[in-house]
């Protein structure tokens, strides 16, 4: 069993949770009550939901195809991530430009 700290930080919201089994980082922004936008029912299409990545890059479980697909239509940054993709395997810390 991975007894590993799955903690997702919200910054500079001051927010935190431990993300349960399989949780992206939007499951976990919404039970905190970190606002973070989506628009397309979390399927990956509409990148409402970018977060940039603080710590913790390789605790998130690495991007989709759909992801990749849309981090380069929308030009995203590598450290950037769609919240709705990234399952949260370890401890991580992620912000957006509107906190
Ligand atoms: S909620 Fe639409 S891409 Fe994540």
């Amino acid at each position: 069993m991975n007894t590993q700290s799955r903690i997702v930080n919200f910054s500079p919201l001051g927010l935190e949770a431990e993300a349960k089994a399989d949780e992206t980082v939007l499951d976990v922004a919404r039970r905190t009550g970190a606002p973070l936008g989506n628009a397309c029912g979390a399927v990956g299409i509409c990148a409402r939901c970018v977060v940039r990545v603080l710590d913790g890059a390789e605790s998130l479980s690495p991007p989709t195809a759909i992801e990749t697909r849309v981090a380069a239509r929308n030009k995203l940054d590598p450290a950037e991530r769609l919240a709705c993709q990234a399952v949260v395997m370890g401890p991580c810390r992620v912000t957006t430009g509107y906190w």
